[in-house]
């Protein structure tokens, strides 16, 4: 499975996948490419550092321009899967439609698998489905005893497609924003692993 991950940070959830495939826990996975949209991604060099293509595709002029060249290089790199590990623009329907059940989120949030707007905890308890931007700050400050991350399949509506991989966290009356992105990090650098092996099984 030829895979390209688009990134737009620091690259955590790429390198949990570089370390995967070269720790060989993803058999029959190639990283072939990664994308991103702001040129100072520490996620860049996480990939050069591991001498895989990568690419600063400017999003700035306009949107079907930047993703008129990713499509273009997912073609040239034959990629099979695209995967958005922190990558932070709205891919448009026209763009998806390209790669039908062929690209996947992660997001930092508990989504539900029919698209709803609630989700119900494994303790019984719903939480709103936060979707969008800053859905980690927005579970704090409505004062959420659970939030978590999802993997999907994306679909023109945002944050809404099937569900790969899920997994809960507890938050802590001590956590803060920094404290709650590192305990989700640390779950999703392995729920990005299993969504990739699922996938390819
Ligand atoms: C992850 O927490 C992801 O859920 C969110 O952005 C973060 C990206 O982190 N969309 P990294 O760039 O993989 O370290």
């Amino acid at each position: 499975l030829r895979v390209a991950v688009l990134i737009s940070g620091s690259g955590s959830n790429l390198q949990a996948l570089i370390d995967a495939v070269e720790g060989q826990e993803l058999p029959g996975v190639e990283i072939v490419l990664v994308i991103s949209n702001k040129a100072d991604a520490y996620g860049l060099q996480r990939a050069l550092q591991h001498k895989l293509p990568a690419a600063y595709i400017p999003w700035k002029k306009s949107r079907a321009e930047a993703e008129a060249r990713i499509a273009a290089m997912i073609q040239l790199f034959q990629a099979d899967l695209i995967v958005l590990a922190g990558f932070m623009r709205i891919l448009s329907a026209e763009f998806i439609s390209q790669f039908p059940q062929r690209i996947i989120n992660l997001h930092p949030a508990l989504l539900p698998d029919d698209g709803g707007d609630t989700y119900t905890t494994s303790d019984g308890s719903t939480v709103p489905a936060l979707r969008g931007l800053n859905v980690v700050e927005q579970a704090l400050a409505a004062g959420h005893k659970v939030t978590g991350s999802t993997v999907h399949y994306v679909i023109p509506e945002v944050d809404a497609g099937p569900v790969i991989r899920r997994a809960e966290i507890l938050i802590e009356a001590s956590d803060t924003a920094d404290s709650l992105h590192e305990k989700l990090k640390k779950q999703e650098h392995i729920l990005i692993v299993e969504a990739v092996r699922q996938h390819n099984a």
